[in-house]
C-alpha cells in the first residue's frame, strides 16, 4: 500500500510525481485588474513547490474576460497574460513540482460591476448579488463558443508552459451550473438528461485534448453534491463514467471534509470511498477536504485516493508536503497569527483575504 510520501507517475503521460501531496486550487485576489499574476500571486505558489508539493495548481482562472468572479483573480483568456503565466510555471517546476492551471468561468457568480455585462448561466437563474439581478440563459452558439474559450486558454496555459490544467466542474461555477438540475432546465442539447447537462463539460474536455499536446495533462473537479443548484451524488457518480470515457487523466473530488460521509445520500461510507469504487482504477483519484495530519493523509489514500489535495494546511505549512514521510506529522491548525502567515509566504492582501475565512486569521 502507497504512503503520502511516494512518488506517482500518471499513466497515460508518463509524468512523475515525487509525491502524493497536491497544492489545492486557491484564489488568493492578489493578480492585477486585468487578469495578469502578480509577483505575490507567483511567489506564494512557488514557494509551496519549494516546499516540497509534488503538484502546484493556480488558482480559479477565467477563461473569457466575462467569467470573472470577483476580484483581483487571475486570467487565462488573453496573451497579455503569457509573462506572468511562463513565470509561474517555471518558478513551480524549477522545484522539481508539476504546474497545473484550474480554468473556469463562473457563470452565475460574475458580478456585473466587475465584468460589465450581465452574468450569464444555462437558465435564467436568479444570483445573490443585488446589482447583477437574474442571468441570461446562454444562447447554443455562445455556448459553443466558451467551448472553445476553454481550450484556448488551454492552450495558453501549455503555451506558457504549464504540465496541464484542471478544468473546474466544482463548488457552483459555470461548468457546475450546467450540470445541475437547479440551475439547468434548458430542453436543448445541453440540458435534460445527465449525458445533455454534462455535454458542456465532456465537449471542453474533448477541445482541450484536441487542442494541446499528447503529454498535456487534463484533470476535472467536481462535487461530489451540491444540492443548492441540484447536483446529487447519484448523478455525481453516473458522471464519473462519462469522465473516463472522455479520456482525462484524473478525476478530482472536492469533499470539504474527507472524513464525512455523504451529506444528502444514503451512505454511511466516506466519499473517497464511494468514488474510488465507481472508478475502479480506471483513472488517478485526487481527494480533498480537511486533511492536515500524515495519519490523515494516509487514511484517505486508504480510502482510495491516489493523490491528496490540501488548501488550508498548504496555507498555514509552506513545507507541508516534506513532513509526510514523519508518520506522526501534526502541524499546527488555525488561527495562524498574520505574522505566521507572511512568514509563509502570503501577502498581506492575501492574509486579509483569509480573515473572510472564519477562524483562520488570529
Ligand atoms: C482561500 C481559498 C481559496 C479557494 N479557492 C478555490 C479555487 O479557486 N478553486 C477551487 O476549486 N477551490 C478553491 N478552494 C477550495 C479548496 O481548493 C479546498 O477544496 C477546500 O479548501 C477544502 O480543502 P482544505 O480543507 O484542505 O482547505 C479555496 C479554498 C480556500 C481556503
Amino acid at each position: 500500500m502507497a504512503g503520502p510520501s511516494d512518488s506517482f507517475r500518471f499513466p497515460r503521460t508518463g509524468h512523475e510525481v515525487p509525491n502524493r501531496a497536491v497544492v489545492a486550487a486557491m484564489t488568493n485576489k492578489q493578480s492585477h485588474e486585468d487578469g495578469r499574476l502578480s509577483d505575490a500571486e507567483i511567489e506564494w505558489l512557488r514557494r509551496r513547490a519549494e516546499g516540497g508539493f509534488g503538484i502546484v495548481t493556480t488558482a480559479a482562472s477565467h477563461v473569457v474576460r466575462e467569467g470573472q468572479g470577483w476580484e483581483g483573480e487571475m486570467g487565462v483568456w488573453g496573451d497579455h497574460q503569457l509573462p506572468g503565466l511562463e513565470r509561474m510555471a517555471a518558478g513551480i517546476q524549477a522545484h522539481g513540482a508539476l504546474a497545473l492551471a484550474q480554468i473556469f468561468h463562473g457563470g452565475m457568480r460574475c458580478p456585473q460591476r466587475l465584468t460589465g455585462v450581465q452574468p450569464v448561466s444555462a437558465s435564467v437563474n436568479e444570483t445573490s448579488d443585488s446589482d447583477s439581478g437574474a442571468t441570461r440563459a446562454l444562447e447554443g452558439s455562445e455556448v459553443e463558443a466558451l467551448v472553445e474559450a476553454f481550450a484556448d486558454a488551454a492552450v495558453r496555459c501549455e503555451k506558457a508552459g504549464f504540465d496541464g490544467v484542471e478544468i473546474h466542474g466544482a463548488h457552483g461555477y459555470l461548468i457546475c451550473q450546467f450540470l445541475g438540475t437547479g440551475t439547468n432546465r434548458r430542453s436543448d442539447g445541453w440540458g435534460g438528461s445527465l449525458e445533455n447537462r454534462a455535454r458542456f463539460l465532456l465537449e471542453i474536455i474533448s477541445r482541450v485534448r484536441e487542442k494541446t499536446g499528447e503529454n498535456f495533462l487534463v484533470g476535472v473537479r467536481i462535487s461530489p453534491e451540491y444540492r443548492k443548484i441540484g447536483v446529487t451524488l447519484e448523478d455525481s457518480l453516473d458522471l464519473v463514467d462519462l469522465i473516463v470515457d472522455a479520456g482525462v487523466d484524473y478525476l478530482h473530488i472536492s469533499c470539504w471534509d474527507c472524513f464525512a460521509p455523504p451529506a444528502h445520500a444514503d451512505d454511511s461510507r466516506m466519499l473517497t470511498e464511494i468514488f474510488a469504487e465507481r472508478l475502479a482504477s480506471r483513472l488517478p483519484l485526487i481527494s480533498s477536504g480537511a486533511i492536515w495530519s500524515t495519519a490523515q493523509a494516509q487514511e484517505v489514500m486508504e480510502q482510495g485516493a491516489d493523490l491528496l489535495a490540501v488548501a488550508r494546511s498548504a496555507i498555514g505549512h509552506a513545507d507541508w508536503a516534506s513532513h509526510l514521510g514523519e508518520a506522526d506529522y501534526e502541524p499546527t491548525r488555525p488561527p495562524f497569527t498574520a505574522e505566521h502567515l507572511e512568514s509563509q509566504g502570503l501577502s498581506p492582501v492575501f492574509v486579509e483575504y483569509m480573515r473572510a475565512w472564519r477562524g483562520f486569521v488570529e
